[in-house]
């Protein structure tokens, strides 16, 4: 069974960019894209550094500390110095709301 947690307004998505939410507790970043949301931890895998803080362009966020690139809808690290992959989670839009599956 899936565990949907009401993250935020739809709208409050930004278009191409990335904003870090809160989640149940935890910092969790959404990314608009085309018109879809996708999620990922905020944390880098490779420090303390906030993805939210970062630069999105073709499907890949960088990481603002080590410019690291993870692609946003897999959370594949692409790149050094990145060694770890970042969690992904599942996202649904119902009724204008963003919810994310934090498993
Ligand atoms: Fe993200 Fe180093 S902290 S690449």
């Amino acid at each position: 069974t899936q565990n949907w947690i009401d993250a935020l307004a739809a709208d409050d998505v930004p278009q191409d960019d990335v904003i870090g939410v809160d989640v149940a507790g935890r910092d969790i970043a959404l990314y608009g894209m085309d018109g879809e949301v996708f999620a990922t931890d905020n944390i880098c895998t490779h420090g303390h550094a906030r993805l939210c803080d970062g630069f999105l362009e073709d499907g890949e966020i960088e990481c603002p500390l080590h410019q690291g690139r993870f692609d946003v809808r897999s959370g594949k690290a692409m790149c050094a110095p990145l060694t770890e992959d970042i969690r992904s989670y599942p996202v649904k839009i119902e009724n204008g709301r963003v919810f994310v599956d934090l498993g």
